[in-house]
């Protein structure tokens, strides 16, 4: 049993990464065969990427994916943090499981991701959910599931596996991709920002790189098996090398990633404090780096920006904006936004109302403060009722989605470049792909252009998606 511990999540050091090769122990390689699999994926991006080497895993240990949850041997949560709401998701879902197992009592049910790293949640586990979870196992040892889970099932206990410092980084572990067009690709993990209302320093640990001839040999690979798009993946990508000191950092990778002609490359997600001039020079170097960046400004009020920690003032985020904007041409610039940030007043309020109103973002994610924990934030005291931040949630969100559509009906009548994914969910006459600056587009075509980067006249513009049409 080992149990996560937030002094020591918390702690920081000059630790050198060593690199381990994953490999599954020869006693599991099929062991569960005939055995089913449903997992569920909760949070962001890095979430969803580790959920693809999760589903390779269990299925070199013999288990087989089902979409449903009641077809299941093996339950897994792949949990997320960020906010109470994820909390409640996860929890809620528990309900239906417990229904479940009460019927079957032979199904397993794991938990992983980023809640299992937080000391409360598996306090509660065992106290609460001792016979409904069998296994907990943390973000830094996602590579141990199969022991762990073999574990509980011949030991019938349950048993929970958390490191709260992050390990070596691991290569070459099994990937089950979602997409065959489309793939992330982790560059850095952890964070060192500590914002203080964000959880993330804790559950994902120190930010370390991994080596750039692992992430290029990496999308050398992707582009040999034919895929169009890789997304750069970190918390703070613009922080990749710093750790290892060798004087390669972000600007350099996106270089070398731009040269292995992958057609297109995004990276997610960029603080504005690491964002350098030569990272915006490579960035308007190449076509082939697409013309969309998510900036999070998360407040647009000095006061409480300095409150969040987040060390650049309202005017320094609106310089590297209009920076950016200038030199990368059409770019669509996304960003986060939090409101009802503790004593957040009204007039601080109408500040990041008024940060909106010039940047005009393409696309914004918008949330209310939610007190996480451990984070200095959340012992901030607060005075603003949550019918207050609400109110001014539906403000933020009234103005954010008028500029999407602005935005976005400038488009009408241009020929714009698509990432055909696949047949629409909504309507199955329709294709669906993603432009260059990141926005959905529905379209009639045939089936032979998913997978290809093809051009598509855009003719009707929603605030979330645009109507194109595509001409042979
Ligand atoms: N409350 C609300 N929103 C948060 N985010 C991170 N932590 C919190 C929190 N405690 C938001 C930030 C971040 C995005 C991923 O989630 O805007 O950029
Ligand atoms: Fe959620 Fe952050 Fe963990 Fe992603 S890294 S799953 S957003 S808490």
């Amino acid at each position: 049993m080992l149990l996560p511990n937030y002094m020591e999540a918390k702690t920081r050091n000059k630790k050198i990464y060593q690199k381990e090769q994953y490999h599954l122990a020869k006693h599991l390689k099929n062991k569960y065969q005939g055995k089913t699999f449903y997992l569920k994926t909760y949070g962001c991006q890095m979430n969803e990427h580790d959920s693809e080497n999760i589903k390779a895993i269990l299925c070199e240990m013999g288990f087989k994916e089902v979409d449903e949850i009641e077809k299941a041997d093996l339950i897994l949560l792949n949990t997320c943090s960020i906010r109470e709401n994820a909390h409640n998701k996860a929890f809620g879902i528990l309900g239906r499981i417990k229904h479940l197992k009460q019927q079957r009592k032979d199904i397993l049910v794991g938990l992983c991701g980023c809640m299992a790293q937080e000391e409360d949640v598996v306090k509660t586990i065992m106290e609460k959910y001792h016979h409904l979870i069998n296994f907990v196992v943390g973000t830094h040892n996602l590579y141990r599931i199969p022991i762990i889970l073999d574990k509980s099932i011949e030991n019938r206990q349950q048993e929970i596996e958390v490191f709260s410092r992050e390990g070596n980084i691991i290569e070459d572990m099994p990937i089950s991709r979602n997409s065959k067009y489309k793939a992330y690709v982790n560059i850095i993990y952890g964070c060192d920002k500590f914002c203080t209302y964000c959880i993330v320093p804790y559950t994902r640990g120190k930010q370390h790189s991994r080596d750039k001839e692992d992430i290029l040999k990496e999308v050398t690979e992707l582009v040999k098996q034919g895929y169009q798009e890789v997304t750069l993946l970190g918390q703070n990508v613009n922080a990749y090398g710093k750790d290892l000191d060798k004087g390669y950092g972000l600007s350099e990778l996106l270089e070398d990633v731009a040269k292995t002609n992958i057609p297109r490359i995004r990276f997610v997600t960029s603080h504005p404090w690491d964002f350098t001039d030569d990272m915006i020079k490579v960035i308007s170097k190449y076509s082939n780096i697409m013309p969309s960046i998510h900036l999070p400004v998360q407040s647009g009020n000095d006061r409480i920006l300095k409150l969040m920690g987040r060390r650049y003032t309202k005017e320094e985020y609106l310089t590297l904006f209009h920076k950016l904007k200038k030199a990368k041409i059409n770019c669509a610039i996304s960003t986060d936004i939090i409101v009802g940030f503790p004593g957040e007043s009204e007039a601080e309020f109408l500040d990041t109302l008024s940060l909106v109103k010039e940047c005009k973002f393409d696309n914004a994610f918008t949330f209310i403060f939610s007190p996480r924990k451990g984070t200095p934030a959340a012992k901030l005291y607060d005075d603003i009722t949550l019918e207050e931040k609400e109110e001014r949630l539906q403000r933020l969100n009234n103005l954010v989605n008028k500029y999407f559509l602005e935005n976005n009906k400038k488009l009408i009548g241009k020929t714009v470049d698509v990432l055909v994914e696949g047949v629409s969910l909504k309507d199955s006459n329709l294709l669906f792909g993603y432009t260059d600056t990141n926005k959905l587009i529905n379209f009639k075509g045939p089936k032979d252009l998913i997978g290809q980067i093809i051009p598509v006249q855009v003719m009707e513009a929603k605030t979330w998606s645009l109507d194109g049409e595509y001409h042979v």
